[in-house]
């Protein structure tokens, strides 16, 4: 498989490594809800793979009575479904977090939030008919190369278990608001696991397998696990954060009141209170709700800020969802340093 190769990547993004390509949304270019492709976040562990759509085909096989490939052509033909998500990687924030863990030192802009259309992964799972000895399901994507230095290379693959497969959200999608996907974020199909961290969403769809048992791929088992001393978990619904997008850290304002604004989320259900402070010794004043509540997106939010006196302030947000779970003042450190959903202090 050759590499796609671009030299159209918005020079706005801010870049983390060039190769393999990872990088951030500015968090200052987050206005309205969705955030315009060439602007979203790009998180790739191999070369983004180059692909012809016109011959690409889907493989579902495994513990199921009726395997089946499927064109892009095939896939479009299924009732399509819309859903606007939110994607965020696990490792969003690693870069606040001390001693530093190995892996991207992202920042804060890691996740971004997009209208993803395509069919629901149920309704494709249906047709070839599980087996009932179908456990997981195994996704994987197109993309692959040596990791750690082992002898043989491998692919990105994922794995859920059958019943979250059938039971959550997931599409499989062509498009990202409304244009088909880009080659960075999966053309021509790639899985979207709405209220997951981005790991799960696997780019460039190559093959579901349905298989019998658990299953132990590198980045299933040796990543995008939370591994803080105790019992090793999975990584799976993403936890509830907020972000200032406006002002942006170290910016000098006049005196008077300002205006503070930025975006919410949690993979547990809809945020229903974001609150804002300009100091840690002062009390948190609710913010005010923007827009329509969306199950898996974002919600964006506003604040006035007096702002009376002069001098050095911290700003901070937190975000509280419908199952009362409410953002911490920090996350806690764990060794592949993921969800440091801590509060941020601008
Ligand atoms: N899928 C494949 N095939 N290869 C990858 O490297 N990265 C995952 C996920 N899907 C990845 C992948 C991770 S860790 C994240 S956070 C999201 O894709 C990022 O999606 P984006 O680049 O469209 O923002």
């Amino acid at each position: 498989m050759s590499a796609f190769q671009s030299e159209n990547r918005d020079t706005r993004l801010v870049v983390v490594s060039s190769d393999p390509f990872n990088a951030e949304t500015p968090l200052d270019q987050h206005r309205g809800v969705l955030t315009p492709n060439e602007l979203f976040y790009v998180r790739n562990h191999f070369p983004v793979p180059k692909v012809d759509g016109t011959t690409w085909r889907l493989f579902i096989d495994g513990e199921v009575d009726q395997p089946i490939s499927l064109g892009l052509d095939e896939i479009r033909e299924f009732p399509a479904v819309s859903i606007t998500a939110t994607l965020e990687c696990a490792g969003n924030g690693r870069s606040g977090m001390t001693p530093q863990p190995p892996g991207e030192p992202w920042n804060y802009g890691a996740v971004s939030t997009a209208e993803w259309t395509g069919v629901r992964l149920a309704t494709v799972l249906n047709q070839v008919r599980p087996r009932q000895s179908a456990v997981e399901l195994l996704i994987e994507g197109l993309d692959g190369g040596i990791v750690d230095g082992a002898s043989e290379p491998i692919t990105y693959v994922r794995s859920m278990p059958m019943s979250d497969a059938l039971s959550e959200d997931a599409l499989i999608a062509y498009a990202m608001n409304g244009e088909p996907l880009p080659p960075d974020h999966g053309f021509p199909v790639r899985l979207i696991v709405p209220g997951w961290y981005g790991m799960a969403s696997v780019k460039w769809l190559k093959r579901l397998h349905l298989s019998h048992q658990q299953f132990a791929g590198f980045y299933q088992r040796d990543r995008y696990v939370f591994d803080a001393g105790g019992a090793i978990r999975p990584l799976n619904w993403m936890e509830p954060r907020s972000l200032i997008v406006e002002p942006v850290p170290s910016q000098t304002l006049r005196i008077g009141p300002q205006h503070v604004r930025g975006v919410a989320w949690s993979g547990r259900g809809p945020i229903t209170q974001v609150e804002f402070r300009a100091g840690s010794s002062h009390p948190w004043e609710p913010a005010t709700l923007l827009g329509d509540s969306h199950q898996y997106a974002w919600r964006e939010w506003e604040a006035t800020w007096p702002a009376r006196a002069s001098g050095e302030y911290q700003l901070s947000s937190r975000a509280i969802d419908a199952k009362g779970r409410i953002q911490p003042l920090s996350g806690e450190w764990n060794r592949l340093g993921y969800v440091n959903n801590g509060v941020q202090n601008i």
